[in-house]
């Protein structure tokens, strides 16, 4: 029997699963939105934990909801006890490895765990929220032969996370920086990991299973990992005049330039803006000029015809190198952008409990059909 052939929308290209309130992305413009406010008012005027509300609630917070899931946060940053030994047995394995055994274990102590209502949801994402960058920083710090440092409730997200990870009080700048980092990475639609965390919740599993499916797809290099390989990118052309010939070795190769082009976004990705001038000043600041003049050098000029064909650079192209600069090992480069991520995961399954139908959809089935069984014993 021939099958029947269906009209098939590859890599879900272009369709429209649900709705959303969470945010708009137009892609031809490069406008986004989370809960209708402009990224670019919100990056250069929000904090982080105002994000954590404005996704979580609907709404921006007044000053006693801010200081209200300010200090949700702040208490919730200790680890269990029987997370940090699974931290050490596993301290060899990768930071996203890591993250993602971490996440799972903390859902099978949190105290909601199988609770799915708003409420657990909430309290569970905030709780998730201000986990991650303990797992992350303790992580790194036994790989290393050190004591993880407690976290300081003096201290904001951000300045927790840089806190934590170098044992010493951020910098101010240093501060804003990662702020605005977690800023814009903390929603953006149905992208990869946000729509395997919905499918985990469109079936009633809970929050964390959700979390730790979204962790297992950002860190592929076509998702989260491309920040990591930009920095890897800059190392290997050395100098910007190499830039050229190294793209074009890669490109007629069938390889991609990591930092570049986007799925929804056919111009420039609205929050590469708020990492390239800073990227520009910190490279400065911190007497290595060579790495932002290698990244602009590849924005401006060489991948500037590939503009006619939509590619851009998205967020992740200047990400490597601010986080580079600040002295971070370029295996967190991932687990920074799932802290960030956090809330708009927490978001999406919250929307999806909201009004849940299983997503499950078709594929069409082309190989053979009726073949005879035969026994193990006669075959070839
Ligand atoms: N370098 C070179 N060529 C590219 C690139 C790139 N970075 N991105 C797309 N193209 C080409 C692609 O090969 C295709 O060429 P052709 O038509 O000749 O076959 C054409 O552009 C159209 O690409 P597409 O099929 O529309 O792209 P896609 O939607 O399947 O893929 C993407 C989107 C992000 C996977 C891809 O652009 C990519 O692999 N980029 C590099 C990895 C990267 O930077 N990822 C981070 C994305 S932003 C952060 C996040 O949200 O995860």
């Amino acid at each position: 029997m021939e099958a029947k052939t269906q009209q098939i929308h590859r890599g879900l290209r272009g369709v429209y699963a649900d709705t959303t309130t969470a945010s708009f992305i137009d892609g031809q413009v490069g406008k986004l939105l989370y809960r209708g406010y402009n990224i670019h008012d919100l990056a250069e005027k929000s904090t982080f934990e105002e994000i954590v509300y404005l996704l979580l609630y609907g709404h921006l917070p007044n000053r006693s909801q801010l200081d209200e899931v300010d200090a949700a946060l702040r208490e919730s940053r200790e680890l269990p006890p029987e997370v940090l030994s699974i931290l050490t047995l596993i301290k060899d394995c990768h930071p996203m490895d890591v993250l993602r055994t971490g996440v799972s274990a903390l859902g099978s102590l949190d105290p909601d765990a199988n609770d799915n209502s708003v409420e657990a949801t909430r309290r569970k994402g905030i709780r998730i929220t201000a986990q991650v960058p303990t797992l992350v920083t303790a992580h790194h710090r036994i790989r290393n032969g050190l004591d993880p440092v407690a976290p300081d409730p003096e201290l904001n997200h951000a300045g927790n996370f840089l806190y934590m990870l170098f044992g010493q009080r951020p910098q101010e700048e240093e501060m804003k920086l990662m702020d605005v980092d977690f800023i814009i990475h903390a929603e953006h639609g149905s992208n990869a990991s946000s729509f395997a965390a919905r499918v985990a919740a469109s079936t009633v599993s809970d929050l964390h299973s959700a979390v730790v499916g979204g962790i297992g797809v950002l860190k592929g290099p076509w998702h989260g990992g491309a920040a990591e390989a930009v920095m890897k990118m800059a190392q290997d052309i050395g100098r910007p005049e190499n830039a050229e010939s190294y793209a074009r070795n890669l490109i007629e190769n069938g390889k991609r330039i990591m930092g570049f082009g986007h799925r929804v976004y056919k111009a420039e990705d609205p929050r590469a803006r708020h990492l390239r001038d800073r990227s520009e000043a910190l490279s400065l600041k911190k007497g290595q000029p060579q790495w932002f003049q290698i990244l602009a050098h590849l924005e401006q000029k060489v991948m500037r015809p590939y503009r006619d064909k939509g590619i851009y650079v998205n967020v992740d192209f200047y990400a490597g190198s601010i986080y580079y600069l600040m002295g971070i090992p370029d295996d967190l480069f991932v687990p920074i952008f799932a802290m960030g991520r956090i809330p708009g995961w927490t978001l999406q399954c919250m929307e999806q409990y909201a009004d849940n139908i299983l997503i499950r959809p078709l594929t069409e089935y082309t190989g053979p059909m009726d073949l005879e069984y035969v026994a193990l014993e006669e075959r070839a």
